[in-house]
């Protein structure tokens, strides 16, 4: 028997946890207006909780032509891996550099930093807790990957989620002139889908879920 919910949105909510998925067919075109996408995310870094309310996320929104210019660094940032034979030029051109050309097709990216260095006065007052900090802060920053990551599909994007760091981290700071305390975790990269996701497979539930009590 289906759950009952008192509240529709939940069974709203759980249907949009269900269609999010990983997008990497995508075009440079959006479903809202630019400001709808910023309001969004600003949202998701305002609403998203911290431990202690650390509120140690930092994000930056780049669409268009900024969002371009991000996949360009990275693709010169791989380039360079090849000609320092650390890369071979064939993966490059046949795998990398494709999947990076596909990023760069999307219409934006959000990229998504921790301020581990705001951390300091509190690890100082909670020693206790000192080894904790990074841990959590970096769980908080997941979370609104997670939440920006569900909205913009439920607007009728798709997403994908990339870990380019530390390979753009200095181009990225001197590009868009960041404080050197953002320490970027992870590029979500949005566009209007071209195509299904792949299918996905999944462990079953009792494999790893229990209830007791119930
Ligand atoms: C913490 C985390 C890190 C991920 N890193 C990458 C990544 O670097 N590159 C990538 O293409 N996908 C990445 N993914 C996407 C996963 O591969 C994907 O979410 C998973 O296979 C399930 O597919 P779905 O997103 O379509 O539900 C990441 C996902 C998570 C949650």
């Amino acid at each position: 028997m289906a759950a009952q919910f008192k509240n529709p949105a939940t069974t709203a909510l759980l249907e949009l946890a269900k269609t999010r998925r990983s997008h990497y067919a995508l075009k440079a075109e959006s479903p809202i207006a630019d400001e709808a996408i910023e309001h969004l995310v600003q949202q998701a870094v305002l609403h998203t909780p911290s431990s202690f309310n650390t509120q140690t996320g930092r994000v930056v929104l780049l669409l268009k032509e900024e969002h371009q210019k991000l996949w360009d660094i990275a693709i010169a940032a791989l380039e360079g891996l090849v000609t320092a034979g650390r890369v071979p030029k064939e993966t490059f051109e046949n795998q990398t550099k494709p999947k990076l050309n596909a990023f760069r097709n999307g219409y934006g990216t959000v990229l998504f930093f921790v301020d581990y260095d705001a951390l300091a006065p509190i690890k100082e007052k909670f020693a206790i807790y000192a080894d904790n900090f990074n841990p959590w802060a970096l769980e908080s920053n997941a979370m609104a990957q997670y939440l920006v990551w569900t909205a913009l599909e439920s607007e009728g994007f798709g997403a994908n989620l990339q870990h380019y760091s530390p390979l753009i981290d200095d181009q990225i700071a001197k590009q868009w002139n960041l404080p050197a305390s953002w320490k970027l975790d992870a590029q979500l990269v949005f566009g209007v889908p071209t195509a299904q996701p792949g299918e996905k497979t999944f462990m079953p539930l009792e494999e790893r879920f229990k209830v007791f009590g119930k």
